[in-house]
């Protein structure tokens, strides 16, 4: 479902008076991403290549409680309601992430208050497209604003990921939160994860993103992300490194040092990064030929080196350049979730009614 974020702001608005009775004090809404180049790379320091998704977000309203302590939860989008106090920990619960924002803001003022959150997301689960950072985001920012905090956004996205690594308890980098919350929806946003510099990236002219899912939902907070986390930690030692990031594509030689496992990780990410850099030289340059090679290189690399890709996203990705697709690749976490291509705007619909018509467990969740 793609709504414009103000329609959907106040569908949230209308669902917290209907479930709680009044109306809410600030609604707010953060948007997913797709991810165009650069994957897992971001927890090794290196550069990522998100776009956020307009109308595809996270929506929160939220007020003042009648109990001090109790956070009262409440999602639209699900029908469920939970109930949470203020001092206690993680139970692998969505509200969770609700939770850990929350504390991480305005403990002090909700052990007073109480507070009562309701959301709508637009986002589908496990698809890759950053629908935990888009919670936190959004949830950051109405906590913030409600109780008169001043942040920038990117503050809002370091204390997103902080909450997610050490209040969930899923090792991720920054890139999710960094394009919430700092992204403009409409451009890709160049990142060096290290040092938080960023910037625009232009998109193709007459050429779109077709944002597909692939039917196979992941969960990140299962093994394979946190093995891949470990597994470049690992490489980082042998290497004597601080992050695979203080490696360039000029250092491909010294995976020798590494056994075979770890010298493929590693490939992935210094190849990837490297991708990045290229990728934002071919969209300054407009040419988007260049850009689709790139994603299907990295595509590549995601299946044989970094072994995050299954066989739903494999086909997919295959079908897509040969129904005419400048490139594609899984985007995201990995281990199934959505597959990005980039398809020239006459072609768009076409190529996506055929894959859709091939693929009978393939959603459609965006063309940008
Ligand atoms: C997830 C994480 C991100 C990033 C991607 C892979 O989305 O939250 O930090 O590592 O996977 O690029």
């Amino acid at each position: 479902m793609t709504l414009p974020p103000t329609e959907i702001a106040a569908d949230v608005a209308a669902a917290y008076a209907q479930h709680f009775g009044r109306p809410p004090e600030v609604t707010t809404f953060a948007p997913g991403r797709v991810n165009l180049l650069g994957e897992h790379t971001d927890y090794n320091g290196g550069y990522v290549l998100p776009m956020p998704l307009e109308g595809l977000g996270v929506a929160i309203a939220i007020g003042h409680g009648p109990a001090p302590g109790a956070i009262e939860a409440y999602s639209d989008t699900f029908h469920e309601a939970e109930r949470r106090n203020i001092e206690q920990g993680r139970e692998g619960r969505w509200s969770d992430y609700v939770l850990g924002c929350l504390k991480a803001v305005a403990t002090s003022e909700i052990r007073e208050t109480g507070l009562r959150i309701a959301l709508i997301t637009t986002l589908p689960m496990g698809a890759g497209l950053s629908s935990s950072a888009a919670l936190e985001v959004a949830t950051l920012r109405a906590a913030t604003t409600l109780f008169g905090k001043e942040t920038s956004p990117v503050d809002i996205a370091v204390a997103a990921r902080a909450v997610e690594n050490d209040f969930v308890g899923m090792p991720c980098g920054i890139m999710d939160q960094f394009a919430s919350a700092v992204g403009k929806p409409g451009n890709a946003l160049f990142l060096n994860t290290r040092t938080l510099e960023y910037a625009p990236a232009p998109l193709p002219e007459s050429h779109r993103f077709l944002i597909l899912h692939s039917g196979v939902s992941h969960q990140l907070t299962q093994d394979g992300y946190a093995n891949r986390v470990a597994e470049c930690t690992a490489a980082c030692e042998a290497l004597g490194v601080e992050m695979l990031s203080d490696l360039g594509s000029g250092d491909l030689d010294r995976l020798d040092e590494l056994p075979e496992l770890l010298a493929r990780r590693t490939r992935h990410v210094l190849t990837d990064n490297q991708r990045v850099l290229d990728g934002l030289a071919a969209l300054k340059a407009g040419d988007p030929a260049a850009f689709g090679r790139l994603m299907t290189e990295s595509h590549a690399s995601q299946r044989d080196d970094y072994a995050i890709t299954v066989p739903e996203t494999d086909a997919l990705v295959a079908a897509a350049l040969e129904a005419g697709a400048l490139g594609a690749r899984q985007t995201g976490g990995g281990f199934g979730g959505a597959v990005v291509a980039l398809v020239a705007e006459a072609e768009a619909e076409d190529l996506s009614a055929t894959l859709l018509a091939d693929f009978p467990g393939v959603r459609r969740l965006a063309l940008v």
